[in-house]
């Protein structure tokens, strides 16, 4: 079956090599010959041995008849949205590895594939190679889930287990990261939590039925973060991680937020280090399960594209149903209404008096010894807004979640 690529990328250039590298291995194993047909690229690329499939014209994909499948890896919402769009309308299936796409319009191409009876496939754009949308969606289908919780974003967490055990400064550690090619093309959506979030309201929405949007995600990064906070989290006996989280509430509500978040070190989340992603997911069946791997990088994502793409040749005529719903109103809850326990770093000029006031507005909180200047606490738990209202005159250097 014919297979053309639209964005000749890191993931794209990965799809090239694995489907021209494991052709045999995939013909034999899974029962589905693939042959690539043309890739998409405005860009050039001089002695690549898939110059000979290389366009700068989408129409060359969208009307060749024989190219049954169209994987889009081309990032961003424009002209991706347009070119799935024209390809599912044509009775072609499409597979992404693209969360920016499957985040802000994963309703509308969901839908646009059920009226053309063809699939949209979406593996790898949450986890890169971590089989996840298959699990919540098939293997797990038996339970209401309950909770996600997970290490989306491969560059963060690199950059956090350079700064927590090779002591690296923040900049030194994003270049390896960009060097190694996980970080996005501009990174602010990796270390501002944007991508993590694109990612949690993919899964959000495949586990509530009903697609929901980043916009509105409390969501907040690690570019703020610093040394002396990975050093006060230790110091009660956790490491700060970019958790995404999604909880499903007894009222039916959602709660779905993305920040760094104090995780114990005994927690299994806290030894996911470097570009490793993992998922928990909490189901009221099954319990617990954590989905862990590579969450980044070139041939990951692309194992996991490809994985769709096989699944598209072998269900040419049916369809999958992995997918959700329009939006609902009302489905998402404030966050700052729920239960949390909040680090806390303030800058004091006098720590005895200080402490003083705390003790008075937010009795019972949890002191680390600190620097002569610093003042550091654990909150009791309380919602979240009434917390941050209580240590608001204390203007905190930094404020982070307890998992
Ligand atoms: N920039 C992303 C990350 C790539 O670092 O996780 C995979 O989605």
């Amino acid at each position: 079956m014919k297979v053309a690529i639209m964005g000749f990328g890191v993931v794209g250039s990965g799809v090239a090599e694995v489907i021209a590298n494991n052709a045999d291995h995939i013909r034999t194993h899974s029962s589905v010959a693939l042959c690539l047909s043309h890739i998409l690229d405005i860009r050039d690329f001089p002695g690549s041995p898939f110059a000979p499939y290389l366009t700068k014209d989408f129409n060359d994909i969208l009307n060749d008849d024989e190219t049954k499948i169209v994987v889009e890896t081309m990032g961003g919402v424009e002209p991706a949205f347009t070119f799935v769009s024209a390809c599912l309308e044509k009775g072609k299936h499409v597979v992404t590895s693209n969360k920016e796409l499957v985040a802000k319009k994963g309703d509308i191409l969901l839908e646009k594939a059920r009226a053309n009876n063809v699939n949209f496939l979406f593996e790898a754009s949450v986890g890169g190679g971590i089989p996840i949308i298959r699990p919540l969606s098939v293997c797990l289908a038996a339970n209401r889930i309950r909770e996600i919780a997970g290490i989306l974003n491969g560059t963060t967490n690199f950059i956090l287990s350079k700064m927590i055990t090779d002591n690296m400064d923040f900049q030194t550690a994003l270049r390896l990261a960009q060097d190694n090619g996980y970080a996005e093309k501009d990174p602010t959506a990796d270390v501002e939590g944007i991508d993590a979030c694109r990612k949690i309201c993919i899964l959000a929405s495949l586990a509530s039925g009903s697609h929901i949007y980043p916009d509105g995600i409390l969501t907040e990064g690690i570019s703020k973060l610093t040394k002396d906070d990975v050093a006060y989290a230790a110091k009660f006996g956790c490491v700060i991680k970019l958790i995404a989280r999604a909880k499903a509430l007894e009222s039916g509500q959602w709660c779905v937020t993305v920040s760094p978040a104090l995780v114990p070190e005994d927690h299994m989340l806290a030894g996911v280090c470097d570009v490793f992603n993992a998922c928990f997911v909490r189901g009221d069946m099954v319990g617990d399960v954590l989905l862990y791997g590579r969450g980044a990088g070139k041939l990951a994502t692309a194992s996991a594209v490809v994985g769709d793409v096989i699944d598209c040749a072998q269900h040419d005529k049916e369809r999958r149903t992995f997918g959700w719903g329009k939006a609902k109103d009302g489905l998402l809850c404030d966050p700052m209404t729920a239960p949390a326990k909040l680090f806390v770093r303030v800058k004091t000029a006098d720590k005895a008096a200080d402490t003083a006031k705390l003790n008075a507005l937010l009795p019972g909180c949890d002191f680390a010894e600190s620097a002569a200047d610093d003042l550091v606490f654990i909150t009791p738990e309380a919602a979240e807004g009434d917390l941050r209202n209580a240590i608001a005159p204390f203007n905190a250097a930094s404020v982070i979640r307890l998992f």
